[in-house]
Protein backbone atom coordinates (compact mmCIF):
# COMPACT_ATOMS: atom_id res chain seq x y z
CA UNK A 1 0.00 0.00 0.00
CA UNK A 2 1.65 3.67 -0.80
CA UNK A 3 1.19 5.99 1.79
CA UNK A 4 0.25 9.26 1.68
CA UNK A 5 0.33 12.54 3.80
CA UNK A 6 -1.60 15.63 2.45
CA UNK A 7 -0.82 18.82 4.37
CA UNK A 8 -3.80 21.48 5.49
CA UNK A 9 -4.45 22.89 2.33
CA UNK A 10 -4.55 19.49 0.55
CA UNK A 11 -1.50 19.40 -0.93
CA UNK A 12 0.57 15.55 -0.88
CA UNK A 13 3.75 16.14 0.90
CA UNK A 14 6.09 13.28 -0.84
CA UNK A 15 9.45 15.35 -1.33
CA UNK A 16 12.30 16.29 1.01
CA UNK A 17 14.99 18.33 0.62
CA UNK A 18 18.17 17.63 2.98
CA UNK A 19 20.94 20.12 3.50
CA UNK A 20 23.45 17.43 4.71
CA UNK A 21 26.01 20.41 5.56
CA UNK A 22 26.08 24.13 5.51
CA UNK A 23 29.61 24.29 4.28
CA UNK A 24 31.02 25.29 0.95
CA UNK A 25 34.12 25.70 -1.17
CA UNK A 26 32.33 28.63 -3.38
CA UNK A 27 31.65 31.51 -1.93
CA UNK A 28 28.53 32.45 -4.79
CA UNK A 29 27.26 35.98 -4.84
CA UNK A 30 23.49 35.08 -4.30
CA UNK A 31 24.60 32.89 -1.92
CA UNK A 32 27.18 33.91 0.99
CA UNK A 33 28.99 36.78 1.99
CA UNK A 34 32.59 36.83 1.04
CA UNK A 35 33.66 36.94 4.34
CA UNK A 36 32.54 36.84 8.14
CA UNK A 37 30.58 33.08 7.41
CA UNK A 38 30.48 31.91 10.46
CA UNK A 39 29.66 27.88 10.26
CA UNK A 40 27.26 25.84 12.25
CA UNK A 41 29.22 23.44 15.14
CA UNK A 42 29.75 19.70 14.13
CA UNK A 43 28.04 18.65 17.10
CA UNK A 44 25.02 20.55 15.74
CA UNK A 45 24.86 19.07 12.49
CA UNK A 46 22.61 16.03 12.09
CA UNK A 47 24.38 12.90 11.94
CA UNK A 48 24.31 10.34 9.14
CA UNK A 49 22.66 8.50 11.27
CA UNK A 50 20.15 10.73 12.55
CA UNK A 51 19.64 11.89 9.12
CA UNK A 52 19.27 7.78 8.03
CA UNK A 53 16.76 7.76 10.55
CA UNK A 54 14.17 10.39 10.08
CA UNK A 55 14.11 9.70 6.11
CA UNK A 56 13.18 6.32 7.20
CA UNK A 57 10.13 7.58 9.46
CA UNK A 58 9.33 10.45 6.63
CA UNK A 59 8.88 7.70 3.89
CA UNK A 60 6.22 5.47 6.39
CA UNK A 61 4.31 8.94 6.10
CA UNK A 62 4.62 8.71 1.94
CA UNK A 63 7.63 10.30 1.01
CA UNK A 64 9.47 8.74 -1.75
CA UNK A 65 11.66 11.30 -3.14
CA UNK A 66 14.72 13.11 -1.45
CA UNK A 67 16.97 15.67 -2.35
CA UNK A 68 20.54 15.78 -1.27
CA UNK A 69 21.61 19.42 -0.68
CA UNK A 70 23.52 21.80 1.08
CA UNK A 71 26.07 23.73 1.25
CA UNK A 72 27.95 21.63 -0.93
CA UNK A 73 27.29 18.08 0.34
CA UNK A 74 30.07 16.31 -1.25
CA UNK A 75 32.20 18.46 1.79
CA UNK A 76 31.07 16.10 3.88
CA UNK A 77 33.11 13.44 5.06
CA UNK A 78 31.45 9.88 3.44
CA UNK A 79 28.99 11.58 1.33
CA UNK A 80 29.09 8.74 -0.98
CA UNK A 81 28.58 6.02 2.12
CA UNK A 82 25.70 8.18 3.30
CA UNK A 83 24.18 7.92 -0.32
CA UNK A 84 25.06 3.73 -0.92
CA UNK A 85 23.03 3.73 2.92
CA UNK A 86 20.39 5.84 1.49
CA UNK A 87 20.32 4.00 -1.93
CA UNK A 88 19.22 0.88 0.04
CA UNK A 89 16.71 2.39 1.70
CA UNK A 90 13.01 0.47 1.28
CA UNK A 91 10.20 2.98 0.13
CA UNK A 92 12.42 5.87 -1.88
CA UNK A 93 12.01 6.08 -5.03
CA UNK A 94 14.11 8.51 -6.21
CA UNK A 95 17.22 10.37 -4.47
CA UNK A 96 18.54 13.31 -6.42
CA UNK A 97 21.63 15.78 -5.72
CA UNK A 98 22.12 19.44 -5.81
CA UNK A 99 25.90 19.91 -6.21
CA UNK A 100 28.46 22.80 -7.36
CA UNK A 101 30.35 19.86 -8.91
CA UNK A 102 34.34 21.11 -8.02
CA UNK A 103 34.43 17.71 -6.49
CA UNK A 104 32.18 15.63 -8.16
CA UNK A 105 33.89 14.35 -10.99
CA UNK A 106 35.91 11.56 -9.44
CA UNK A 107 32.46 10.24 -7.77
CA UNK A 108 30.23 10.15 -11.08
CA UNK A 109 30.88 6.72 -11.78
CA UNK A 110 29.92 5.53 -8.45
CA UNK A 111 26.61 7.60 -8.27
CA UNK A 112 25.86 6.34 -11.67
CA UNK A 113 25.99 2.76 -10.15
CA UNK A 114 23.82 3.47 -6.77
CA UNK A 115 21.18 5.02 -9.32
CA UNK A 116 21.27 8.60 -8.39
CA UNK A 117 18.16 9.47 -10.11
CA UNK A 118 19.27 13.07 -11.25
CA UNK A 119 22.26 15.91 -10.39
CA UNK A 120 21.38 19.66 -10.83
CA UNK A 121 24.37 21.51 -10.92
CA UNK A 122 24.64 24.87 -9.98
CA UNK A 123 26.55 26.70 -13.12
CA UNK A 124 25.71 30.46 -13.36
CA UNK A 125 28.18 31.10 -16.54
CA UNK A 126 30.29 29.33 -19.31
CA UNK A 127 33.16 31.96 -18.98
CA UNK A 128 36.04 31.27 -16.50
CA UNK A 129 36.34 34.75 -15.88
CA UNK A 130 32.79 35.40 -14.78
CA UNK A 131 32.68 32.06 -12.93
CA UNK A 132 35.58 33.41 -10.66
CA UNK A 133 33.68 36.77 -10.42
CA UNK A 134 30.50 35.04 -9.30
CA UNK A 135 31.51 31.95 -6.95
CA UNK A 136 35.18 33.79 -5.99
CA UNK A 137 36.64 30.64 -6.39
CA UNK A 138 38.23 29.54 -9.60
CA UNK A 139 36.98 26.15 -10.10
CA UNK A 140 35.54 26.51 -13.66
CA UNK A 141 36.97 23.69 -15.17
CA UNK A 142 36.27 21.24 -12.48
CA UNK A 143 32.59 21.90 -12.95
CA UNK A 144 32.94 21.29 -16.38
CA UNK A 145 34.38 18.11 -16.12
CA UNK A 146 31.56 17.07 -13.77
CA UNK A 147 29.05 18.65 -16.49
CA UNK A 148 30.60 16.34 -19.14
CA UNK A 149 31.15 12.98 -16.94
CA UNK A 150 27.79 13.49 -15.65
CA UNK A 151 26.33 13.31 -19.13
CA UNK A 152 28.51 10.39 -20.41
CA UNK A 153 27.43 8.36 -17.66
CA UNK A 154 23.78 8.32 -18.42
CA UNK A 155 22.85 10.13 -15.27
CA UNK A 156 19.81 13.31 -16.15
CA UNK A 157 21.51 16.45 -15.43
CA UNK A 158 19.85 19.80 -14.90
CA UNK A 159 21.95 23.04 -14.64
CA UNK A 160 20.83 25.51 -12.61
CA UNK A 161 21.55 29.53 -13.36
CA UNK A 162 20.80 32.19 -10.81
CA UNK A 163 20.06 35.21 -13.21
CA UNK A 164 21.92 38.48 -11.94
CA UNK A 165 21.72 42.13 -13.18
CA UNK A 166 25.44 42.82 -14.07
CA UNK A 167 26.71 39.40 -13.70
CA UNK A 168 25.58 36.71 -16.12
CA UNK A 169 22.78 38.14 -18.44
CA UNK A 170 25.36 37.59 -21.28
CA UNK A 171 25.71 34.09 -20.38
CA UNK A 172 21.92 33.20 -20.96
CA UNK A 173 21.80 32.64 -24.39
CA UNK A 174 24.82 30.51 -24.96
CA UNK A 175 23.53 28.81 -21.53
CA UNK A 176 20.51 27.96 -23.81
CA UNK A 177 21.96 27.00 -26.63
CA UNK A 178 23.68 23.92 -24.57
CA UNK A 179 20.40 22.40 -25.50
CA UNK A 180 21.06 22.09 -28.64
CA UNK A 181 22.72 19.15 -28.96
CA UNK A 182 22.96 18.33 -25.22
CA UNK A 183 20.07 16.34 -23.55
CA UNK A 184 20.36 18.71 -20.41
CA UNK A 185 17.59 20.57 -18.66
CA UNK A 186 18.73 24.45 -18.32
CA UNK A 187 17.22 26.10 -15.23
CA UNK A 188 17.02 29.93 -15.47
CA UNK A 189 16.24 30.91 -11.52
CA UNK A 190 15.63 34.11 -9.89
CA UNK A 191 17.26 35.42 -7.33
CA UNK A 192 16.06 35.38 -4.19
CA UNK A 193 17.07 37.67 -1.27
CA UNK A 194 19.01 34.23 0.78
CA UNK A 195 22.69 35.76 0.15
CA UNK A 196 23.76 36.28 3.77
CA UNK A 197 23.13 39.65 3.45
CA UNK A 198 19.03 40.66 2.62
CA UNK A 199 17.80 41.85 -0.73
CA UNK A 200 20.55 42.91 -3.76
CA UNK A 201 17.44 44.98 -4.88
CA UNK A 202 14.49 47.18 -4.69
CA UNK A 203 12.41 45.33 -7.18
CA UNK A 204 13.58 42.35 -9.03
CA UNK A 205 14.41 43.15 -12.81
CA UNK A 206 15.00 39.86 -14.08
CA UNK A 207 12.11 38.01 -12.96
CA UNK A 208 10.47 34.86 -15.13
CA UNK A 209 8.82 37.04 -17.77
CA UNK A 210 11.54 39.04 -18.44
CA UNK A 211 13.84 36.10 -18.40
CA UNK A 212 11.93 34.46 -21.40
CA UNK A 213 11.50 37.44 -23.53
CA UNK A 214 15.39 37.54 -23.29
CA UNK A 215 15.33 33.90 -24.46
CA UNK A 216 12.69 34.79 -27.34
CA UNK A 217 15.32 37.24 -28.62
CA UNK A 218 17.53 34.68 -29.75
CA UNK A 219 15.10 31.51 -29.43
CA UNK A 220 11.99 33.16 -31.21
CA UNK A 221 10.57 29.72 -31.86
CA UNK A 222 10.49 28.51 -27.98
CA UNK A 223 7.13 27.20 -27.02
CA UNK A 224 5.91 26.03 -23.23
CA UNK A 225 6.06 22.51 -23.04
CA UNK A 226 4.26 20.68 -20.36
CA UNK A 227 5.41 21.45 -16.48
CA UNK A 228 5.80 17.79 -14.52
CA UNK A 229 3.18 17.49 -11.71
CA UNK A 230 4.42 19.72 -8.60
CA UNK A 231 7.23 21.37 -10.70
CA UNK A 232 8.34 24.41 -9.58
CA UNK A 233 9.73 25.27 -13.05
CA UNK A 234 8.13 26.76 -16.48
CA UNK A 235 9.51 24.63 -19.23
CA UNK A 236 10.35 25.34 -22.68
CA UNK A 237 11.62 23.85 -25.75
CA UNK A 238 13.16 25.35 -29.02
CA UNK A 239 12.18 22.59 -31.21
CA UNK A 240 14.56 20.25 -32.76
CA UNK A 241 16.72 20.79 -29.48
CA UNK A 242 17.75 17.60 -27.56
CA UNK A 243 17.53 19.26 -23.96
CA UNK A 244 14.95 21.83 -22.52
CA UNK A 245 14.93 24.87 -20.49
CA UNK A 246 13.19 25.73 -17.59
CA UNK A 247 12.72 29.23 -15.29
CA UNK A 248 12.13 28.94 -12.11
CA UNK A 249 9.68 31.80 -10.62
CA UNK A 250 11.83 31.36 -7.11
CA UNK A 251 11.18 35.02 -5.87
CA UNK A 252 7.84 35.99 -7.67
CA UNK A 253 6.22 32.29 -5.82
CA UNK A 254 3.81 31.13 -8.76
CA UNK A 255 4.04 27.74 -7.93
CA UNK A 256 3.02 27.26 -4.17
CA UNK A 257 -0.55 26.20 -4.60
CA UNK A 258 1.24 22.43 -5.76
CA UNK A 259 4.11 22.65 -3.25
CA UNK A 260 4.38 18.64 -2.23
CA UNK A 261 8.44 19.92 -0.88
CA UNK A 262 9.78 19.73 2.79
CA UNK A 263 13.20 20.64 4.07
CA UNK A 264 15.31 19.56 6.47
CA UNK A 265 18.35 22.58 7.81
CA UNK A 266 21.82 20.80 8.65
CA UNK A 267 20.89 21.34 12.18
CA UNK A 268 18.01 19.43 11.70
CA UNK A 269 15.04 22.44 11.80
CA UNK A 270 12.39 21.36 9.65
CA UNK A 271 10.95 24.09 6.83
CA UNK A 272 7.34 23.40 5.46
CA UNK A 273 8.60 26.35 3.46
CA UNK A 274 11.62 28.17 2.03
CA UNK A 275 10.26 31.13 3.24
CA UNK A 276 9.15 29.96 6.68
CA UNK A 277 11.46 30.40 9.81
CA UNK A 278 11.72 26.81 10.68
CA UNK A 279 8.92 24.84 12.86
CA UNK A 280 10.42 22.59 14.91
CA UNK A 281 13.95 21.09 15.78
CA UNK A 282 14.11 17.08 14.88
CA UNK A 283 17.60 16.56 16.00
CA UNK A 284 16.58 17.96 19.27
CA UNK A 285 13.42 15.80 19.14
CA UNK A 286 16.00 12.31 18.45
CA UNK A 287 18.40 13.52 21.23
CA UNK A 288 15.72 13.77 23.72
CA UNK A 289 14.96 10.32 22.81
CA UNK A 290 11.90 10.70 20.79
CA UNK A 291 10.22 7.73 19.47
CA UNK A 292 10.47 6.98 15.88
CA UNK A 293 6.28 7.18 16.32
CA UNK A 294 6.73 10.02 18.31
CA UNK A 295 8.94 12.01 15.17
CA UNK A 296 6.06 11.14 12.83
CA UNK A 297 3.61 12.73 15.13
CA UNK A 298 5.37 15.62 15.12
CA UNK A 299 5.62 15.83 11.13
CA UNK A 300 2.17 15.10 11.32
CA UNK A 301 1.00 17.97 13.42
CA UNK A 302 3.57 20.54 11.26
CA UNK A 303 1.88 19.76 7.98
CA UNK A 304 -1.64 19.99 9.20
CA UNK A 305 0.29 24.03 9.98
CA UNK A 306 1.76 25.10 6.70
CA UNK A 307 1.73 28.24 5.37
CA UNK A 308 -0.66 28.39 2.09
CA UNK A 309 2.11 30.10 0.09
CA UNK A 310 6.00 31.63 0.17
CA UNK A 311 4.05 34.73 1.31
CA UNK A 312 1.82 33.74 3.98
CA UNK A 313 4.97 32.16 5.16
CA UNK A 314 7.41 35.20 5.05
CA UNK A 315 4.65 37.22 6.77
CA UNK A 316 4.32 34.72 9.72
CA UNK A 317 8.25 35.28 10.19
CA UNK A 318 7.20 39.18 11.57
CA UNK A 319 8.44 42.25 10.40
CA UNK A 320 11.55 42.51 12.47
CA UNK A 321 13.03 39.24 10.91
CA UNK A 322 13.12 39.71 6.85
CA UNK A 323 14.12 36.64 4.89
CA UNK A 324 17.92 37.43 4.48
CA UNK A 325 19.94 34.18 5.78
CA UNK A 326 22.06 31.91 3.43
CA UNK A 327 21.10 29.54 1.26
CA UNK A 328 23.71 27.19 2.42
CA UNK A 329 21.72 26.72 5.27
CA UNK A 330 18.55 26.39 4.50
CA UNK A 331 19.39 24.04 1.73
CA UNK A 332 18.58 25.26 -1.94
N1 LIG B 1 18.60 32.87 -5.22
C1 LIG B 1 18.26 31.87 -6.07
N2 LIG B 1 18.84 30.66 -6.06
C2 LIG B 1 19.79 30.46 -5.17
N3 LIG B 1 20.57 29.37 -4.94
C3 LIG B 1 21.38 29.66 -3.91
N4 LIG B 1 21.19 30.91 -3.47
C4 LIG B 1 20.19 31.44 -4.24
C5 LIG B 1 19.56 32.70 -4.31
N5 LIG B 1 19.87 33.70 -3.48
C6 LIG B 1 20.46 28.12 -5.70
C7 LIG B 1 21.67 27.86 -6.56
C8 LIG B 1 22.02 26.46 -6.33
C9 LIG B 1 21.05 25.96 -5.32
C10 LIG B 1 21.73 25.23 -4.23
O1 LIG B 1 20.38 27.06 -4.80
O2 LIG B 1 21.37 27.92 -7.91
O3 LIG B 1 21.86 25.70 -7.51
FE1 LIG C 1 28.18 26.98 -2.40
FE2 LIG C 1 25.95 26.46 -3.72
FE3 LIG C 1 26.04 28.54 -2.07
FE4 LIG C 1 27.46 28.57 -4.32
S1 LIG C 1 25.20 28.49 -4.14
S2 LIG C 1 28.20 29.19 -2.30
S3 LIG C 1 28.04 26.49 -4.57
S4 LIG C 1 26.20 26.42 -1.49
Amino acid sequence: MTKAIYDNHGRRISYLRLAVTDRCNLRCFYCMPEQGITYVPREDLLSYEEMLRLVQVLTTLGVDKVRITGGEPFIRKDMPDFLRALSRMEGLQQINITTNGTTTAALVPELARMGIHSVNLSLDTLDKDRFFEITRRDSFEQVMETFHLLLEHGIKTKINAVVMADKNIDDLIPMAELTRDLPVSMRFIEEMPFNGEGQHYDKLYWHHANILAHLKTAFPTIEKIPDPPASTSYNYQVPGFKGSIGIIAAYTRTFCGTCNRIRITPQGSLKTCLYDNGVFNIRDLMRAGATNAQLADAFTEAFQNRAKDGWEAERRRGFDRPVKESMAKIGG
